[in-house]
């Protein structure tokens, strides 16, 4: 077996988790969700459970993953207490990866597709039809998509193949300093606008009563499914970056660094897109459609929108690529550990078996498209996304919570003293009757109002 590699430094582990963490979720889901559940209020609620549920959570899988040296496909087998039955989770987070990736890939892909669109001025002189019919033109021809899809897998691959040190760490820390570059360009853009202040104030002052009338349960739901899915929680993905460190840091501190990042990003996507909405008379509150139906008819009006576009479309596929980069890293460690291959034959099998994984997305939009899985008008990705986001995630993190607190896990005891080693930020002790008995249940109740909200109301 080939010899378990660590990250050359602290900056190298903070950024790829960071990587992982950052990704459509930040600057897709999250702006549209928003805008959905009617900005600022929804924010807050967001904010709140990314600390008092995504913040431990982390902190949990981390410890873990570092504890055991293992990826999620090993890592239960090795802390677990004899005869029981923890490992079950690996089955999991393995599919977790995988079912994530079945879709992440497509969306990739169709962000690099739209650098190119954007950059070749496809859209200039089209009205919002216009723009509209460009992205359905676009989900109707599976070759195209195909070609895009299979263009980011083989990248990512790529990455990946060279090794975690010099393909993972090296490429995904430029990748991020770039990120945060253009990120910090466009919002510079976006809120000089003429007439963007009325985005910020929607974005920015919360109105409850808002909230109220489009159901206060689904928002929450809503905020929750986020704070699992933005900072990749519950099925060992971030876990993995776990065992590449050494005992130097505590993990609270490592995590709240990592959190911090990926809130900003996040917050900071919001700040691009609601004032250029406002300021172009767009609505925010589109659904998925938003950055590619909404967003290239305000680089249409916008001065300069031709290269702005393409730098927004290049962030959003940066954000996309660290992720996907980072999850093809739990899915080549998951062979490893299982199967004892090389990387490279790791990489080999697993470029064929995503790429095959990821075709019933692509045709769920064309020539599946009949197949409605969740309702009129769902696609295949919708359940894919389904499946990961409102029950692997929130569920997976759940076992990751009990297995850490409960005496029939690991144990609190094994888990503060893993967490705690190391200088900087100690795990709060007095939190463990909230992480153990409140969290639990905040968990499981938002989780079973989901699943009400979904299928037996309205
Ligand atoms: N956090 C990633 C994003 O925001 C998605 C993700 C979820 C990645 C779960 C890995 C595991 O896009």
């Amino acid at each position: 077996m080939e010899k378990r590699e660590r990250f050359s430094s602290r900056l190298g582990f903070i950024l790829i988790s960071a990587g992982c963490a950052i990704g459509l979720g930040n600057v897709w889901r999250f702006p549209y969700i928003t805008g959905q559940y009617g900005g600022a209020a929804f924010v807050l609620i967001y904010l709140l459970f990314l600390v008092i549920l995504g913040l431990p959570i982390m902190i949990m899988e981390f410890s873990v993953g570092r504890a055991s040296q293992k990826s999620a496909a090993r890592s239960f087998h090795v802390l677990e207490p004899k005869g029981t039955k923890w490992h079950w989770q690996s089955w999991a987070c393995m599919a977790g990866n995988y079912l994530l990736m079945m879709f992440y890939t497509t969306i990739g892909g169709w962000m690099l597709a739209y650098v190119f669109k954007m950059l070749s001025g496809e859209f200039e002189g089209l009205d919002a039809a216009g723009v509209e019919g460009v992205f359905n033109g676009m989900l109707g021809q599976p070759v195209y998509m195909t070609v895009w899809m299979i263009v980011v897998v083989l990248g990512s691959f790529f990455i990946c193949s060279l090794g975690l040190q010099k393909g993972v760490e090296r490429i995904t820390k430029v990748m991020m300093s770039c990120l945060f570059l253009i990120l910090l360009l466009l919002c510079v853009r976006s809120v000089t606008l003429p007439g963007a202040m009325e985005g910020i104030k929607f974005y920015l002052i919360p109105d409850f009563g808002k909230m109220v009338e489009n159901g206060i349960g689904e928002a929450v739901f809503a905020a929750m499914g986020q704070s699992f899915f933005t900072l990749s929680l519950g099925i060992g993905a971030m876990a993995i970056f776990g065992s590449y460190i050494s005992k130097d840091r505590s993990l609270t501190g490592e995590s709240v660094s990592i959190c911090v990042l990926d809130t900003t990003v996040a917050l900071l996507s919001g700040l691009i897109i609601f004032p250029s909405c406002f300021a172009f008379g767009v609505d925010p509150g589109e659904g998925p459609g938003l950055v590619f139906i909404t967003l290239p008819n305000v680089f249409n009006q916008m001065a300069g929108g031709r290269i702005f576009g393409a730098l927004f479309f290049v962030f959003m596929f940066f954000a996309a690529l660290s992720t996907i980069v980072a999850v093809f890293e739990n899915i080549i460690s998951f062979s490893l550990d299982l199967f004892g291959v090389t990387r490279k034959k790791a990489v080999a099998v697993n470029i064929i078996a995503i790429i095959l994984l990821s075709m019933p997305c692509v045709l769920g939009f064309n020539l599946w498209s009949s197949f409605a899985p969740l309702g009129a008008g769902t696609t295949i990705q919708d359940l894919e996304d389904f499946i990961v986001s409102n029950n692997l995630l929130p569920l997976g993190s759940l076992v990751y919570l009990l297995f850490c607190t409960s005496r029939y896990g690991w144990g609190w005891k094994n888990f503060i003293a893993e967490a705690d080693a190391g200088q900087g930020l100690k795990f709060p002790k007095w939190s463990r009757i909230y992480v153990t008995y409140v969290l639990p249940l905040i968990i499981l109740f938002i989780f079973v109002m989901g699943y009400y909200q979904k299928f037996f109301q309205n």
